[in-house]
């Protein structure tokens, strides 16, 4: 029987991504996408209406306030969405027998450690939207069984605006910039992060809990922006930069140690190189 799966959020870089390849699970999956205007998550009300009328076996969230300084200011807000609504979600799932697939952060650590993070390493986010996820995080934990808590790091695809398209476009307007080298990470694609939560519904896997999942490696926002200008023969336009003044503190390390998922999907997961490689060849083509 196939399995019926709402995806919140849906307007979001994650949601199109996972609506993009919705048609590869068709015959395992049913989806149902909402937008934010169709399904307000900090609605406990439209919450509930929506979960009873309704029959999912999974809850894929993709809602989030995710504007990082933003959240500095914006504090009630980001905990409105990332952590209060989340509580509710997992509250309605439990009610409705309902697995949740959440997405979380490498901000909720902060950055102190020199290897990459495992899932039980203690958190201490040092922005508030880390804060906020954080609290998301141990709602879901106290309210529910049944959940994937997933923590990725430096999301982008070829939707909406993020880090690699922006660099992408500004590199083909032969812009020069400057990034930082201070902070190092993992960027992820989402479509391999929507990979991973799909096959964790097709192949209804129930080992429930927290898992890191990221690509495979490190850089720099500086190293990422090199790996677009290499593919664009533009590396003379980018210059590294020490540090950028920003509202928000970011963790200075937050490599994610992704060995619990590679050993649920018996594979080792794609170098970060070759994910970004794709999404840009397929940007490249668009533009042509
Ligand atoms: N982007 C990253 O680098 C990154 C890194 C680590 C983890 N994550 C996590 O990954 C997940 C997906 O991120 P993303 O990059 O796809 O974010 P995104 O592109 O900003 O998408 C978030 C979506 O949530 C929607 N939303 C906001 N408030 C809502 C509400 N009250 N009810 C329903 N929908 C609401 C937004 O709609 P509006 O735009 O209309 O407000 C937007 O469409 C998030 O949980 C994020 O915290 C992201």
């Amino acid at each position: 029987m196939k399995s019926r799966v709402l995806v919140t959020g849906a307007n979001g870089q994650l949601g199109k991504t996972i609506r993009e390849l919705s048609s590869d699970f068709k015959h395992s999956i049913d989806f149902v996408f909402v937008e934010k205007s169709e399904l307000d998550i900090t609605s406990s009300e439209s919450l509930e209406l929506f979960f009873q009328a309704s029959n999912f076996d999974y809850c894929i969230n993709c809602a989030a306030f995710t504007n990082v300084d933003l959240a500095e200011t914006e504090t009630e807000k980001a905990i409105n969405v990332n952590a209060n609504a989340v509580k509710n979600l997992a509250i309605n799932c439990k009610k409705q027998d309902i697995i949740l697939i959440h997405v979380s952060t490498d901000y909720v650590f902060d950055g102190k450690k020199k290897l990459p993070y495992i899932e039980s390493d203690a958190t201490n986010p040092i922005n508030f939207y880390g804060e906020s996820k954080l609290l998301g995080e141990e709602y879901i934990r106290e309210y529910l069984d049944h959940y994937f808590i997933i923590r990725t790091s430096w999301l982008y695809s070829r939707f909406n605006k993020n880090f690699v398209k922006t660099v992408f476009n500004k590199l083909k307007n032969n812009e020069k910039l400057t990034i930082i080298t201070s902070q190092k990470g993992t960027p992820t694609s989402c479509n391999d992060l929507s990979y991973f939560m799909l096959f964790l519904i097709s192949d209804a896997i129930k080992i429930f809990g927290t898992y890191h999942f990221s690509a495979q490696g490190e850089t720099t926002w500086y190293g990422l922006g090199m790996q677009i200008s290499k593919y664009l023969n533009k590396n003379s336009n980018v210059t590294p930069l020490k540090n950028y003044p920003s509202k928000a503190q970011r963790p200075l390390y937050s490599v994610l140690n992704n060995n619990k998922a590679e050993e649920l999907l018996q594979k080792p997961l794609k170098n970060w190189e070759d994910s970004v490689d794709e999404v840009i060849k397929g940007l490249s083509n668009k533009s042509h």
